[in-house]
């Protein structure tokens, strides 16, 4: 029978690297929705609507022509032909994508397409019928709240600043720190509104990486799986 597993996150939990080497060990296709957000917020940037015009920024997201790979091993995101992947990720999307993701209609639009990714990996897709683990924001309570497993990855500010150190700047030394700081309290700030569905709701298995390596997370993931 086919798996959905739900993991929700803040910036720096591992949530991204632990969901795609969870879904890479049980054959299951894998879903980055943060990369929907950012690849909205690009398409709004791209098509020049001002982000604070709610009403043409759910127009423009409506009909974005997006497709994305739910391979965990080569994740591909395009809008039109324009392979986004990596712009997404820079800093000019980051400190902009909450402005984005708090508009409740963009929310309804994007969380639809992923409950469409998740039923046709449910019935065939990439994985053929295993599954899929689809990670975000508001997916244990929102999007997939009746996922076979729902599990909420949580790290101390330290360990999350530290990670996001690593993975922007490749070190986590205190310059490092410093500079990916104001950033990330930023957008957990922009993202207040975000985070009400980020919480450890009934049935959701906490995990704090705070003091676990890579290795270790992904195994209380997949202990947290098999309960
Ligand atoms: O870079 P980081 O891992 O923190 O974030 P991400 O997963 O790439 O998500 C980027 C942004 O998308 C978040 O800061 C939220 O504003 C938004 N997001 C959301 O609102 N709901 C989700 N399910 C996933 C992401």
């Amino acid at each position: 029978t086919p798996l959905t597993i739900a993991i929700d996150g803040p910036s720096g939990s591992g949530k991204s690297s632990v969901s795609k080497e969870v879904a890479r060990r049980l054959g299951l296709a894998y879903l980055d929705t943060g990369a929907m957000y950012r690849a909205a917020t690009w398409w709004c940037l791209r098509e020049g609507v001002d982000l604070a015009d709610a009403d043409s920024v759910t127009a423009v997201v409506d009909t974005m022509p997006l497709s994305q790979s739910v391979d965990p091993d080569n994740q591909v995101i395009r809008m039109d032909d324009v392979d986004i992947t990596e712009i997404i990720r820079e800093s000019s999307i980051s400190t902009k994508v909450s402005q984005v993701a708090t508009n409740l209609e963009v929310r309804d639009i994007l969380r639809a397409l992923q409950r469409s990714r998740i039923d046709a990996e449910r019935n065939g897709g990439f994985s053929g019928g295993n599954g899929i683990v689809a990670e975000g924001r508001d997916i244990t309570t929102v999007v997939a709240p009746d996922a076979d497993a729902r599990i909420l990855l949580t790290a101390s500010e330290e360990a999350r600043l530290a990670r996001r150190a690593k993975d922007v700047h490749g070190t986590a030394d205190a310059a490092a720190v410093e500079a990916t700081k104001d950033e990330v309290l930023r957008r957990d700030a922009d993202d207040s509104t975000v985070s009400q569905f980020q919480v450890a709701s009934d049935g959701v298995i906490t995990i704090d990486s705070s003091d676990l390596d890579f290795e270790q997370t992904v195994r209380a993931v997949l202990a947290a799986i098999e309960q």
